[in-house]
């Protein structure tokens, strides 16, 4: 898809169809978040693939935010392989699984997948439940599917600040 339509077209899917997300789209999906850039490289990510049924009961027992997505991914990172950026008041570790993972979503509209960002969750519960090592962080969900028949953007999709508001030439 062309990239202005692509970043138009994404969008909060809040009720997904029974259909099942095609291997070869997912593999699409995971190797945009592949070729992200991370700080000096580092590339401290790690991302799980829940969809068996126990891996997404455990998901539901976190967020009411699933919406009946057959596939979700849970983006983590390891925060002990990190970029501490001078002053060592941040580090690349969020920002890092957050390119990752936009990459990711913006591939999955590119395949005609909908998705759906979800924060709504405590990440360390997740962790423990999914058994994840200690040293890893789960930065957000990415639920995957397709939207049911009729669901389509909320309202607030379309409701953008101008770019007066959020921009600033100095
Ligand atoms: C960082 C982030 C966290 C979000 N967390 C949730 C969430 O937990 N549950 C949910 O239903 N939507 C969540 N969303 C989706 C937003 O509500 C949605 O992106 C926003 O309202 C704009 O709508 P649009 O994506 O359809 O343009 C999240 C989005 C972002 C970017």
């Amino acid at each position: 898809m062309e990239f202005k339509q692509l970043v138009k077209a994404r969008y909060s899917c809040k009720k997904y169809s029974d259909r099942p997300l095609e291997q070869e789209k997912l593999d699409a999906i995971l190797e945009a978040g592949r070729l992200a850039p991370t700080a000096k490289n580092l590339q401290e990510q790690h991302v799980y693939v829940l969809r068996s049924p126990e891996a997404l009961a455990k998901v539901d027992a976190v967020t009411p935010c699933r919406y009946g997505a057959g596939t979700v991914l849970a983006v983590a990172f390891d925060r002990t392989n990190v970029f501490t950026y001078p002053g060592e008041k941040r580090d690349s570790g969020v920002e890092d699984a957050t390119i990752v993972a936009t990459h990711m979503i913006l591939a999955a509209a590119n395949e005609g997948v909908d998705s759906c960002w979800v924060n709504k969750f405590d990440p360390d519960e997740l962790a423990k439940a999914l058994g994840l090592p200690e040293q890893e962080d789960i930065l957000m969900l990415m639920d995957l599917g397709y939207a049911a028949e009729g669901v389509g953007p909320l309202p607030n999709h379309d409701k953008r600040k101008d770019l007066a508001e959020t921009v600033s030439y100095l």
